[in-house]
Formats: structure tokens, C-alpha cells, sequence
């Protein structure tokens, strides 16, 4: 049987262009794509996938117009609010990832009430990046290091790969098998890149809040059909597996 992704990580673009398709305002699309959201986050714990993880805000997006931020900010409480009970009863553990100290007290008190509430269930990990940079989270392992150094905890001739790993944001998860952005855009834009080495990338022109169930069925499956090789050669592969 082909493989399941274990950990997929989505960046979830095109809310803004789905509204103006429609003559809506952009907080319609943001709306949508809560929807969407929500969809696949309960098809991913249906597939038993260990974890998933969504873009919900980058460290850029403060750059918005302030009604768009302050949307984004009221949406997100109110998803944690009325999706809570859900995920918690789907055994899923919800983790914030980012830096979390530029949210308001009530946003960040919704976050912690969600992470301690699900801290104990052991099915799919949500990681919901918020005010997350990829750099950002390097920056923040590279300082814990070095503090661990200067207090003798660490010797730095013993810092390994899994040493950066265990001090990003992600460290209880394994690495993402299968990356999928929406709405057309091919890049990465500062998104999961200590985590994202030998990930497989999907890129679809799928606006998110049409992003289906169907069509995550559809990329699994392709992913499946790959080839992983992580630098060895495809006969090498082929006969360990
Ligand atoms: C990108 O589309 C989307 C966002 C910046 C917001 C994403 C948020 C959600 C889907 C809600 C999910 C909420 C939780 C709590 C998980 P865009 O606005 O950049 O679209 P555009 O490129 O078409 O303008």
C-alpha cells in the first residue's frame, strides 16, 4: 500500500481573491476560509494524520489595512470559541506556533485556554501558526542555544541537526511529509523552512475556502505515487523498501 503523509502543512491563500470573485469584501473570503478550515482540519482527523499545520497569519500580514487585522484577530476568537468542544472531542491537541506576545489579552487567553483543554488528548496535532516567521523561529532556537551554551548546559561541539530541531516550535511533531499552498502562488513565504527540507511541495490554483476534502483526497494520493529519496539513488530506494 502507498504511504500516508504523517504531517501535512498547509498554507492556505486566496481568501481574498475568492470574495472579490464575488463582489464581496475580503472578511467574506477570510469567512469562507474559516469554513474550509474547519472542513479539513475534521477530514485530517478523520484520516488519522498525526499532524497537520496551518498558516493562519505570518509575522507579514500585520501589514494589512487595521480593519483586516483586527477581522483576522476577531475571527480567530471566535473560531477558538465555538470550535473548541469539537476539537476537543475529536481527541485533537491544538498548538500555537509563533510569536504569541503582540496578541491581545483576549486573543492570548483563548490560545492558552485551547492548548491546556486539548494538552492531554493524543490523537492529530493542530499547529495553528500565528504571527509565525520561519526566521523568526530559527532566531529563537539559534538564542536558545546559545543560552544553553553559556550556562555550560550545552557543549557546542555537540549541537547536532536535532539539536536546532528540538528547540524549534515544531519539535514534538514529525517533519512534514506533504506541504500544499493554494491559490497559485509558488513560494514559501518564511513558512515552516527549517522543517520543510525534504518535504514534498504541492502547488494549486485552488482558491482556499474551495479547497475540498476531495481535492486533499486527490493530493495524498499523488503524494503516495512519489518517490521519496532523500538523496539516495530510486534503485536504492526500491530495495530497502
Ligand atoms: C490568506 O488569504 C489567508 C489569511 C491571511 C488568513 C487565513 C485564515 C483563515 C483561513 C481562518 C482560519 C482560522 C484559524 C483559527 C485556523 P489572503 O487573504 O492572502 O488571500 P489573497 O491572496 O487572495 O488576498
Amino acid at each position: 500500500m502507498k504511504e500516508s503523509p504523517r504531517h501535512i502543512a498547509i498554507i492556505m491563500d486566496g481568501n481574498g481573491r475568492w470574495a472579490q470573485k464575488r463582489g464581496k469584501q475580503r472578511s467574506a473570503g477570510h469567512q469562507a476560509g474559516m469554513k474550509a478550515t474547519r472542513k479539513i482540519v475534521e477530514h485530517c482527523a478523520r484520516l488519522q494524520i498525526e499532524a497537520l499545520t496551518v498558516y493562519a497569519f505570518s509575522s507579514e500580514n500585520w501589514r494589512r489595512p487595521e480593519t483586516e487585522v483586527n477581522f483576522l484577530m476577531e475571527l480567530f476568537v471566535k473560531a477558538i470559541r465555538s470550535e473548541l468542544n469539537k476539537m476537543h472531542e475529536n481527541n485533537i491537541r491544538v498548538q500555537f506556533i509563533g510569536e504569541l506576545s503582540r496578541f491581545s489579552g483576549i486573543l492570548l487567553n483563548e490560545i492558552h485556554t485551547a492548548e491546556e483543554k486539548t494538552a492531554n488528548n493524543n490523537g492529530m496535532y493542530l499547529n495553528i501558526a500565528v504571527n509565525y516567521g520561519g526566521r523568526a523561529e530559527l532566531v529563537n532556537a539559534m538564542c536558545e542555544i546559545a543560552g544553553k551554551v553559556q550556562s555550560g548546559e550545552i557543549n557546542p561541539a555537540d549541537i547536532t541537526e536535532s539539536t536546532i530541531s528540538a528547540h524549534t516550535w515544531l519539535s514534538v511533531c514529525p517533519e512534514p511529509d506533504l506541504f500544499i499552498r493554494t491559490g497559485g502562488e509558488q513560494r514559501l513565504s518564511n513558512y515552516l523552512l527549517w522543517h520543510l527540507a525534504y518535504t514534498e511541495l504541492v502547488f494549486t490554483d485552488t482558491l482556499w475556502p474551495d479547497f475540498s476534502a476531495e481535492e486533499l483526497d486527490q493530493l495524498i494520493l499523488s503524494y503516495g505515487a512519489r518517490e521519496r529519496r532523500f538523496g539516495q539513488t530510486g534503485e536504492q530506494v526500491q530495495a530497502s523498501s
